[in-house]
């Protein structure tokens, strides 16, 4: 038996939530079928291609138009030139819109892979050749794209998109000298790129008097929303569709590609379709972006913490304030009578920054996590033992006590399953032939959100059911959580429910984002499976369309007010390193974590243990490395840009611990990002613990570790 918001008990005992099930669309997936949305035919398809800028700062000259629709097959060339108009100042789901979306409004320039034009053809390869041969000339104008901890141009901003960008309380100068240890660092952390499988890819035509979008995105209402303002459209004249999704991680919004699509599809009259290639994405598809971080403690002679300062400072776009709110994990992971953490910006002419896996928790929680292993260092305590010893009931952002932290939890059962006792404390204590072996700890939080979505469900005659919930299965598994929840909820098997997602006529509902999205959609659809059991409970007859019950959580979860709801977990990792040639291999890791009732074991590992994977990349690989003289990326592609492959990654556990949460209706909290959160650290520390070298800038390259 569940709770429900209200107090009142679930209608059903629980059978298919917390049992592993496979993916519901495996089968179409594995076999092909599934199609995404690059691949999905229409009649009278036209290809456009992106052209974008090769300098790093100036204004368009000219665009060689005319040139251009010489060659074959193509159809239209648009650029600022001959575009329409659109509205480009409003408060879209991010705040301010990127400026990089709307395209094609002006001559400016502000970055190297600013779009410029869209080279509209017959078939992509016309549209690919004529989009490279496209003759822009440029006006060049100084640019600076070097990130650097001391840019003097760095500026506190007024707003981050979790709050204020600083927070202070107490005296750190009184807490750090009366502090009998102290640790007083800079970390870094590389400019990072989403790297979905699936690149952006979007189709635009009016079909009766609607706009209509085939996608991948994370929320089909968030896209058509941010296209209604642009295109001054009311929202019921878009719909947006996006049914398989090859991966998001925050990049899969509302971009350049879709609204230069509707562009084109408006002038044309005829479906268009604009794909980013793989160098496209890593100017279009926004970045993390990289950050220095000093972190600051000091701790009595017991390990306990006096003073905290997390300041971080990251890069962003010229013309777009994006802040990486890195010092956030400081907000709820320890307390000090000292507490601080702030963000700082550098507006640089680079492309626009954004959300990218656990933006802020996971560069965050490597510079919070590191500092905090050098304090068990220095003060000689294990490092396990001292975050237990800091452990805390109450946020120090915040001052409001946790709902639930089952951290100490987290951290005791990682250890034992581990085997954390059998560690030396010294450094560089353990070879095997020429490598140097270690392990680290490190810890995790992220924040359990709820959005306000709306549901609806129909009881056929046959028995079976059909859920409506505008979801979007990025590759989570949502489709498969969903109908499990529904399953339980309506007393019956999981082979009676169908789940349709993925499409903006379903209705308002929350986004595959900050970790919401399967709580916020199984939310929707508890409450709407628990109404129509109730009334299927009085005999009604059902009617050849069906019954049909609609939910919506908007109420529900306003309800939920702001308590201090988070996820938490313990990171444990084992490393190799040599040092002759710098190489630093993972040998295992392993996750603990407690985040909410976990609705399918299948596929939470699968997210969990992606998580930890992105870890990895992110402590060993990823670095997106800028040519300060052209602005622009060395190798911008998947040979260059390195994310963590198979042979990378040998063992990786992931296992939780009882954490259902009692305001849920279902118990969950979310599993999108946290596991990925501290598994940097944990990395990073188990160098130190092989080495005794600390890595403070990331990635630890082989020319790091020498
Ligand atoms: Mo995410 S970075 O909230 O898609």
């Amino acid at each position: 038996m569940t709770t429900t918001p209200t107090g009142t008990e679930s209608a059903t005992a629980r059978r298919a939530v917390g049992t592993a099930h496979p993916r519901v669309e495996g089968y179409e997936k594995v076999t092909g079928t599934a199609r995404y949305a690059g691949e999905i035919p229409f009649v009278d398809l036209a290809h456009g291609a992106l052209v974008l800028s090769t300098v790093a700062h100036g204004r368009i000259v000219s665009v060689d138009e005319a040139g251009a629709l010489r060659m074959p097959g193509v159809l239209a060339v648009l650029h600022h030139g001959n575009a329409p108009r659109i509205e480009t100042e409003y408060v879209g789901f991010l705040g301010a819109p990127d400026p990089t979306t709307a395209v094609f409004q002006h001559d400016r320039v502000p970055t190297r892979g600013w779009p410029v034009a869209l080279v509209v053809a017959e078939t992509p390869e016309q549209a690919a050749e004529a989009a490279a041969s496209l003759e822009v000339t440029y006006r060049e104008e100084p640019h600076d794209t070097a990130f650097r901890p001391d840019h003097p141009d760095a500026y506190y901003p007024g707003s981050t998109i979790v709050g204020p960008p600083v927070s202070e309380r107490g005296d750190q100068s009184a807490a750090l000298a009366a502090s009998a240890f102290v640790v007083d660092e800079l970390y870094e952390t590389a400019e990072m790129h989403h790297s979905a499988m699936e690149p952006h890819a979007a189709t635009a035509r009016w079909n009766g008097g609607r706009l209509e979008i085939v996608d991948s995105n994370q929320g089909t209402v968030w896209v058509a929303s941010e296209l209604a303002k642009l295109f001054s459209l009311d929202l019921s004249a878009i719909r947006v569709r996006s049914e398989h999704v090859g991966g998001g991680f925050g990049s899969k919004g509302c971009r350049a590609h879709q609204v230069a699509a509707v562009m084109a599809t408006t002038q044309l009259r005829r479906p268009v379709r604009v794909v980013m290639t793989r160098r496209q994405t890593f100017s279009l598809a926004g970045h993390r972006a990289p950050t220095a971080q000093r972190v600051r403690l000091g701790a009595d002679a017991g390990g306990r913490l006096l003073a905290l300062d997390h300041e971080s400072l990251n890069q962003t776009a010229t013309g777009y304030e994006w802040v990486e709110p890195a010092a956030l994990p400081a907000r709820t992971m320890y307390n000090a009578q000292a507490h601080r953490t702030a963000h700082r910006l550098v507006r640089l002419n680079v492309p626009s920054p954004t959300a990218m896996r656990a933006p802020g928790e996971a560069p965050g929680s490597f510079a919070l996590e590191s500092a905090m292993d050098e304090l068990a260092e220095r003060c000689g305590i294990d490092p396990v033992e001292l975050r237990v010893r800091n452990d805390t009931q109450v946020a120090p952002g915040s001052g409001k006590p946790f709902t639930a932290r089952r951290l100490v939890g987290c951290l005791r059962e990682g250890a034992r399953r581990f085997g954390w006792e059998q560690r030396t404390p010294r450094s560089g204590s353990t070879r095997e032939g020429r490598w140097l072996i270690g392990t680290g700890v490190a810890c995790a939080s992220f924040s359990a959100r709820a959005m306000p979505t709306t549901a609806a469900i129909t009881a056929h005659p046959d028995g079976t059911y059909t859920v409506h919930v505008n979801a979007a299965d990025i590759g989570t598994g949502a489709r498969t959580a969903l109908t499990l929840v529904a399953a339980d909820e309506l007393g019956t098997d999981t082979a009676h429910v169908r789940v349709r997602l993925g499409d903006s006529d379903l209705g308002p509902a929350g986004i595959a984002g900050g970790s919401t999205g399967t709580r916020s959609w199984a939310w929707a659809v508890n409450l709407a499976a628990r109404e129509l059991r109730e009334r299927l409970a009085l005999g009604a007859d059902i009617p050849p369309q069906g019954i049909t019950v609609r939910s919506d959580t908007t109420e529900a979860v306003k309800a939920l007010g702001h308590h201090e709801r988070h996820s938490f977990g313990a990171q444990f990792a084992e490393v190799a390193v040599d040092p002759d040639t710098g190489e630093v291999r993972v040998r295992r890791m392993l996750g603990v974590f407690a985040a909410g009732q976990i609705v399918n074991p299948l596929t939470a590992r699968n997210q969990l243990v992606g998580g930890m994977t992105w870890g990895i990349s992110m402590a060993l690989h990823e670095e997106a490395v800028r040519d300060a003289r052209t602005g622009g990326h060395y190798s911008p592609d998947l040979a260059g840009y390195h994310v963590a492959a198979n042979a990378d990654v040998p063992r990786v556990e992931a296992y939780w611990i009882d954490d259902p949460d009692p305001e849920d209706p279902v118990g969950i909290k979310g599993i999108g990002e946290i596991g990925t959160v501290g598994a940097a650290a944990a990395v990073t520390n188990a160098v130190w613990h092989a080495t005794g070298v600390r890595q403070r800038s990331l990635p630890v390259r082989p020319d790091r570790v020498l």
